[in-house]
């Protein structure tokens, strides 16, 4: 096309912008195996539980899981929390160092169910068990509980296998709603009454803890009958 001042106008196709070093295409291109990588280990555990909750409604009560929530890390927190442990940003150094690129969140009614969960899975014979921290028997002193699993789990591909990690976070829906509140403290930096805030959140944890009990205890009764 011509412009008015007769000179060729450039489509962007053209344009000439510098080719990326050969190591940075290669990086991206490993970037994003390693996302399809995470993504599949995901599928794989969540498909488990789906399973075991299928079968526990089977012979038992209905969903002992009532739901499941999952996530890859962002590429930009993955490169901070690597900055922050003073690690290489390499797709190599993500699989080494990091265990919680892929999470998964599994919320249960009662809290036999959070172990019944935990066990069932790290019974399965392609699953290894790599860490377990029970935020339910020993909270944090913020009021946090939950039952954290980082596990492995082998993927496979057509031309090889990948041992992957996966952090899975088991807790309530009592237990989740307390968490989902207290995380937008930590976002909110401005505010004037933090101290106020922290102190009602654990007092509410406390109830929330009491009442998963209770909850529980009124559940073994109706169900004895
Ligand atoms: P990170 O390096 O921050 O992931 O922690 P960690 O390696 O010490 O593991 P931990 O098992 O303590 O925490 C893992 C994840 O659990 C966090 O990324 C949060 O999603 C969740 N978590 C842990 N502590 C708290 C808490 O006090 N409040 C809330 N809302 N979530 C928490
Ligand atoms: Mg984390």
């Amino acid at each position: 096309m011509e412009k008015n001042d007769g000179s060729k106008k450039m489509l962007l196709s053209e344009t000439v912008l510098p080719t990326p070093p050969e190591f940075l295409i290669k990086e991206i291109s490993n970037f994003r195996e390693l996302m399809l990588v995470y993504n599949s280990a995901i599928r794989e555990v969540t498909t488990k539980l789906e399973i075991l909750n299928d079968e526990l409604s089977l012979n038992n009560r209905k969903n002992p899981i009532q739901f499941i929530k999952s996530r890859v890390k962002k590429p930009l927190s993955i490169v901070k929390k690597l900055q922050r442990l003073e690690k290489e940003i390499s797709t190599k150094s993500v699989l080494n160092s990091l265990n919680d690129v892929a999470g998964i969140r599994v919320i249960t009614a009662f809290i036999d169910d959070v172990y019944k969960i935990a066990d069932m899975l790290v019974k399965q014979d392609d699953i290894f068990l790599i860490e377990s921290k029970d935020y339910i028997k020993n909270p944090k002193s913020n009021g946090y509980r939950s039952y954290h699993m980082i596990i492995e789990i082998p993927v496979f591909f057509s031309e090889k296998k990948e041992r992957v990690r996966v952090e899975i976070q088991i807790r309530t829906v009592a237990m989740d709603f307390w968490a989902s509140l207290e995380h937008q403290l930590k976002y909110k930096k401005d505010l004037e009454n933090t101290k106020n805030i922290e102190v009602e959140l654990k007092e509410c944890a406390e109830t929330i803890a009491e009442t998963d009990l209770k909850m529980m205890n009124i559940r073994n009764k109706i169900e004895r009958k």
